[in-house]
């Protein structure tokens, strides 16, 4: 079984977590999966917020009904993917770019049920490169101060994201401390978003596995 086929497992899955209202969702090839699984029961839901202008387009060809979060009170579920993820469910996110608004969706939600393929479940946070998103006339600056916490940040050339910043990559960490880490990169000035979800880590990880669907959490 390849990885997108395990991807499209774990997103099914996570419609048994659906129960109605607005829910979040995120973005990325296994979001996709879950969006399209989504659009089977899409009566069920008042609608979705969306993290990314991708996940937004994909929404509405559908024929689900994209809120505002700003209307909407507390999600009670959001759904996602992730680039890595530990035991504690501690994830790095960020791989489409998308990280700001999936922090907040993931900040304004009740349960975040994370879907994956197996292979993103590690022992430790790091060999995926962290995306921070950072306000374009501080990548120099920002990127220093990422050498000075042991890393080697690699600007993601030619991307632009929704809200019009700039993305490094940062290579060569290991990340013991996920929760540290993450306070520390933000409080860097001009960072506007690290993919380190360590203080809002995900409530449920659902992995697809050649073996069928393995959850934690
Ligand atoms: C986008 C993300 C994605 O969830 C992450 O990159 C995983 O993507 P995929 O489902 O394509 O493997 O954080 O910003």
């Amino acid at each position: 079984m390849n990885a997108d086929a395990m991807k499209k497992q774990a997103a099914e899955a996570a419609l048994g977590y659906v129960e109605g209202g607005v829910i979040g969702v995120g973005t990325g090839s296994t979001v996709n999966h879950f969006i399209d699984a989504l659009a089977t029961i899409r009566g069920r839901i008042e609608g979705a917020v969306s993290s990314s202008e991708a996940s937004t387009a994909r929404l509405k060809q559908h024929g689900i009904p994209v809120l505002d979060l700003n209307g909407v009170g507390e999600l009670s579920l959001y759904v996602d993917g992730a680039d890595e993820s530990n035991d504690r469910l501690q994830l790095i996110k960020g791989g489409g770019g998308a990280l700001t608004r999936e922090k907040i969706v993931a900040a304004a939600s009740r349960q975040f049920v994370c879907i994956a393929d197996e292979s993103k479940l590690v022992e430790v946070l790091g060999r995926f490169p962290l995306p921070v998103e950072v306000i374009p006339m501080a990548r120099s600056y920002v990127a220093r101060e990422l050498v000075q916490l042991g890393g080697t940040p690699v600007w993601r050339d030619g991307f632009v994201t929704d809200n019009g910043n700039l993305i490094l990559d940062v290579q060569h960490l290991e990340i013991t401390d996920p929760r540290q880490l993450e306070q520390q990169i933000n409080m860097i000035a001009g960072v506007v978003t690290v993919g380190l979800f360590a203080h809002r880590p995900a409530d449920v990880l659902i992995l697809g596995t050649p073996h069928g669907v393995r959850t934690l959490g």
